[in-house]
């Protein structure tokens, strides 16, 4: 029998919570650097396609999805394809829905304690200081490397690393409605607030024209290339956070006839607006004010993070007020990354809370153990290239399952009883015209662009072109990047085997249940 499961308090509450999952340093941290490197103000043409094929579409496919799962007590991907197919095979598909969340928070995790320390250095005015005798880069390099201490010889980002963990945690055990939708009431006004103040300090500085000028400048022979619109379609899926079988979690504990349909609609708005207006605005152009155009290529090279976390304190190093707003930018990023990092957790708690028969507290203490010690993969092997592994892993899981929900919705759900159940409560006419989209439009979308994946970049992943063997460091020990790629390969595969399993297990269970109870199947 489905248990009595919980629900979201309101519904502006499933949308911060939904939108807090989209915004998240994919909009202030990947995106600009994205579009800067693909032409500009062009890629927002791929971009915005992208977003109305895809984004938008496989948004609507996740909540329809799960709030149609939830109806039956399923809160997560093996549970609600096994339930909408009613085919055996159907849940194994859905453990990438279970599995691609948690590979994600392994890393983002890691990366959201980087600014959550960072905050507190910026607070304490340290990170000032160090800006300015010019030594930002080697001090960044030394705290991901685990050499700067605090409190007593605690490696300083394993500390914050062991804070933020426990602070999302916490957000998990005081549930949907007391923790997620609690902190995402608080911290997305917060995140407006705080990146509306970056917006203004920024638009007022003298010279911001060339840095938009630079950023937003379309180089429409950019268009040309594939990689282009496949780095756009892979954004919008980042971004919006779709195509992993969060939204779906998220949508399960939605009542059964409250919108849903505008609802999404609502939470991509806000995260376009706050990746395009705020995420454009910020990062590039600054660096441009600051460092001039024809530097900017040395700077790119620094990547995504070294733009974050090194030039952007030198940037608040050589404004008044700057010390101030270099905080702000920090911890702006936290609270973006922490409504991010909570709803990658909640699809394995649910899965062993709704399918496994499993208690809340033991759910939660599973989740806890396998994110804590794959965690520590992250944090040790960064040096040696697990997070870049993680990283091509999320991409594929990205896609995959974006086309596994897609063609599962249009094609054995069927687009009649999925446009019924979109429709159900929708405070907004969903145009007939999404009908063809769904069935037709983003599944070619999807499989061309997984197509592309596979021909273009996998091979080069998965043969690790360009890397060279080197020694580095992992934790106390030296040991090869191999070890430390193919140890990391082994572990997720492992941990996939492990979700498989489990999915088995409980089907198992709920096949004999269900029988003592005489329910047939
Ligand atoms: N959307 C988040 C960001 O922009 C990342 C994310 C991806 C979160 C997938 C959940 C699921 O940073």
């Amino acid at each position: 029998m489905p248990k009595v499961r919980e629900n979201w308090g309101s519904k502006i509450g499933v949308i911060l919570a939904v939108a807090g999952s989209a915004i998240g340093l994919g909009n202030f941290l990947r995106f600009p650097v994205k579009a800067a490197t693909n032409g500009g103000g062009a890629f927002l043409i791929p971009y915005f396609i992208a977003l109305i094929l895809v984004g938008i579409p496989v948004a609507w496919i996740e909540w329809a999805l799960g709030r149609h799962g939830g109806k039956y007590g399923h809160g997560s991907a093996p549970g609600i394809l096994n339930a909408i197919t009613r085919k055996p095979w159907a849940k194994y598909l859905g453990c990438l829905g279970v599995f691609g969340p948690l590979l994600i928070f392994f890393y983002y995790c890691y990366i959201e304690s980087w600014l959550l320390g960072f905050s507190w250095y910026a607070l304490t005015g340290e990170l000032g200081r160090i800006t300015a005798e010019g030594k930002i880069g080697a001090f960044f390099g030394d705290y991901i490397g685990l050499k700067i201490m605090i409190l007593g010889g605690i490696p300083s980002a394993f500390f914050f690393f062991l804070v933020t963990f426990v602070a999302n945690f916490i957000v998990i055990i005081l549930g949907i409605r007391h923790g997620i939708e609690l902190v995402n009431k608080i911290a997305l006004p917060a995140i407006f607030v705080l990146g509306f103040m970056l917006l203004v300090r920024t638009l007022t500085l003298p010279g911001i024209g060339s840095g938009l000028g630079y950023m937003w400048n379309p180089d429409f022979s950019t268009l040309l290339n594939s990689k282009v619109w496949f780095e756009a379609a892979g954004q919008i899926f980042f971004t919006l956070s779709v195509g992993i079988g969060v939204i779906m979690t998220y949508a399960s504990y939605v009542k059964k006839k409250q919108d849903i349909a505008l609802s999404s609609l609502t939470a991509c708005a806000t995260n376009e607006l706050a990746e395009v207006i705020i995420g454009g605005t910020l990062v590039i152009p600054l660096a441009i004010v600051i460092y001039g155009a024809s530097n900017i290529a040395e700077i790119a090279k620094l990547g995504t993070f070294g733009l974050g976390f090194q030039t952007m304190p030198v940037i608040f190093g050589k404004i008044s007020f700057g010390g101030f707003f270099l905080f702000v930018w920090f911890f702006l990023l936290f609270l973006a990354g922490i409504t991010s990092s909570v709803s990658i957790l909640q699809p394995a708690v649910s899965f062993l809370e709704d399918d496994a028969g499993m208690g809340r507290r033991s759910s939660i203490g599973i989740v806890a153990f396998i994110t804590f010690f794959f965690g520590l993969l992250a944090v040790f092997g960064l040096d040696g290239g697990a997070v870049d592994e993680m990283d091509w892993m999320t991409d594929f899981c990205l896609i995959s399952f974006g086309l596994v929900e897609t063609i599962i919705f249009g094609w054995f759900f069927g687009i009649d009883k999925g446009m019924k159940e979109l429709r159900e409560g929708a405070e907004i006419e969903v145009p007939r015209f999404f009908e063809f989209v769904f069935k037709y439009v983003t599944p070619a979308s999807l499989i061309f662009i997984l197509g592309f994946w596979l021909v273009q970049n996998a091979p080069g992943r998965i043969f690790l072109n360009g890397v060279k063997e080197a020694q580095v460091k992992f934790g106390l020990w030296e040991v090869s990047n191999l070890t430390v790629i193919h140890g990391t390969r082994i572990a997720m595969l492992a941990l996939v085997i492990g979700i498989c399993v489990f999915i088995a297990a409980a089907w198992k269970r709920r096949r004999i249940d269900e029988r003592l109870e005489g329910i047939k199947i």
